[in-house]
């Protein structure tokens, strides 16, 4: 069990983060990452502030900014990002995961716990303020957790985010993604906000932490049952997941899961843990021993590299529409009942009817696609790639707005999210809409610089304006990214080189054209 010291406070320290610093910084993620940051949100920006500007020895939020601004400051907005995503996270922020806890998890560890007489322990690592540790503790009362069964340990590196935590007071617009049933059975209202109640608070633990610390002495090996570390990873370098991901595996027991966000993925990171679905969503687990018990269910092999595809000219490497020019596919009018799902869909999950549009695209029927996957984000709006997929869909049928609305609504759900930037950069693409694809462009790669992908569409963008040198600048450094796995993104486009080793052919081809040209 952890006990790791409490970080010095920096709200404790005399940090001078005016209303200015905190319009010019909201001015320069929308600039940067297209992050909208509304005045309401401002409350998470100081608290990131608050946690960057010490180690940089400034005091100064406009000073902060500046630095920013700066060329070498790219690294250190990096390292802000999940910071100022703090403001992001809600009570049961992915309901397939949650579900999944629900129905499946919780009730297997409480099991578990109770036939050995011990207690279930659960890590939410990069708890920021809260939603995700109590949203656990919440679902452990559900189940049945009686005190002391279950206990929740929160941590993050954000002490202003622990503190806030600790209290558990959210404030009313904090509430989204929590149901009226759980708020009257687990809050207190008064005019300060609702308030966890008690019951609930006592079973988490908040402390301060590190997960990019190269140990954690105080984690006992073989000790959590589940870990959670979602939307955590996203900006940090691969050999930080690397070791992160051996500390996680260490310690899980045997059997022991971990959730990662949305777009994280272990691919081509650590092959320790086995990959599984459950209820609709992706799970890791720390195998069971060789001879032990119970078996674990096979493998679900994660996203296969396809094989390295011959170098093809540009204009195969997009799909082409349908039709050209003015095309629009007829659309059910806005106040259609949503289509029924067909008797085939009642019993599938969620992944299996994404897969089953993945085919129709592949096929080449998009408008069978495109119903399917209307169907299938009616029935679950959270579902991101099927929103993505359905936003491709829309885009390759000359639907744009439909198309945009989809990745609006993507990104109002996970506004980092790199696959909607990519997907718009391409849309525009299509579209002629150049100097948007371009800034689409940018921003995912500001968030991923390693994407691959991201650099040879660029590429493709400099190309079409005419701007050789820039071209062959992005080709080489989609060239160069091979060195970096690429984790499939969330969402289907068809005919993208997905590989790098396949990116990287298509670069090297282009390459050679225009150094000829
Ligand atoms: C986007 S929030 C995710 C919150 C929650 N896990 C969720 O998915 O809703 C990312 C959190 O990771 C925390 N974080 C970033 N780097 C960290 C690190 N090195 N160690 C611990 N926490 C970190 C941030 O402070 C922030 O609270």
């Amino acid at each position: 069990m952890s006990h790791a010291p409490q970080p010095p406070n920096p709200a404790d320290s005399p940090l001078q983060i005016d209303r200015t610093a905190l319009e010019q910084l909201a001015a320069l993620l929308l600039e940067k990452v297209g992050l909208k940051i509304t005045p309401d949100g401002y409350y998470g920006l100081r608290l990131a502030m608050q946690a960057r500007m010490p180690a940089l020895g400034l005091s100064d939020g406009q000073d902060y900014v500046r630095r920013l601004r700066q060329l070498a400051g790219e690294a250190e907005l990096r390292g802000l990002l999940p910071l100022v995503t703090v403001g992001k996270t809600e009570f049961f922020r992915d309901t397939r995961q949650f579900r999944a806890i629900e129905h499946t998890l919780m009730p297997q560890m409480l099991a578990r716990a109770r036939r050995a007489s011990r207690h279930v322990e659960i890590w939410s690592a990069g708890c920021a303020t809260g939603e995700e540790p109590y949203s656990l503790g919440m679902v452990a009362v559900e189940a049945g957790a009686l005190g002391g069964e279950v206990d929740v340990w929160a941590t993050d590196l954000n002490p202003a985010a622990v503190e806030f935590a600790r209290v558990g007071l959210y404030p009313v617009r904090r509430m989204i993604g929590i149901s009226e049933e759980r708020i009257a059975r687990f809050f207190t209202f008064s005019d300060a906000g609702y308030q966890v109640l008690p019951a609930v608070r006592e079973m988490v633990r908040f402390e301060g932490h590190n997960l990019a610390a190269p140990v954690f002495p105080h984690v006992l090996p073989g000790s959590k049952d589940l870990i959670l570390c979602r939307n955590v990873i996203i900006y940090f370098d691969q050999p930080t997941i690397r070791g992160l991901m051996d500390r996680f595996f260490d310690a899980l027991r045997p059997g022991g899961v971990l959730l990662l966000g949305y777009s994280e993925s272990l691919f081509r990171i650590s092959s320790k843990f086995e990959m599984f679905e459950i209820d609709g969503t992706f799970a890791y687990r720390r195998p069971w021993p060789q001879d032990g018990t119970p078996t674990a269910p096979p493998p679900r092999p994660s996203a296969p590299a396809p094989a390295p595809s011959a170098p093809r000219p540009l204009q195969h490497v997009l799909p082409r529409r349908p039709t050209t020019g003015t095309f629009r596919f007829p659309l059910p009018p806005p106040s259609a009942p949503p289509a029924k799902p067909r008797p085939s869909e009642v019993h599938r999950s969620p992944v299996e009817r994404l897969d089953d549009v993945v085919r129709l695209i592949e096929k080449g029927d998009f408008p069978q696609a495109m119903l399917a996957a209307h169907r299938l984000t009616d029935d679950h709006p959270e579902d991101l790639a099927a929103l993505l997929t359905l936003g491709n869909v829309h885009a390759l049928m000359g639907n744009a707005d439909e198309a945009r609305d989809c990745f609006a609504k993507a990104l109002r759900a996970e506004p980092l999210c790199v696959e909607a930037r990519i997907y718009v950069g391409l849309a525009c693409l299509q579209e002629g809409k150049l100097e948007e694809a371009k800034s689409e462009l940018q921003k995912a790669l500001f968030l991923e610089p390693t994407l691959s992908l991201g650099h040879y569409l660029l590429a493709q963008v400099h190309e079409k304006r005419g701007e050789k040198e820039a071209a062959l600048r992005c080709y080489r450094n989609a060239v160069q990214q091979r060195r970096y796995s690429q984790r499939a993104l969330l969402g289907h486009y068809p005919e993208l080189p997905g590989s790098s080793d396949a990116i990287a052919q298509a670069a090297q081809y282009r390459l050679a054209a225009l150094s000829e040209s």
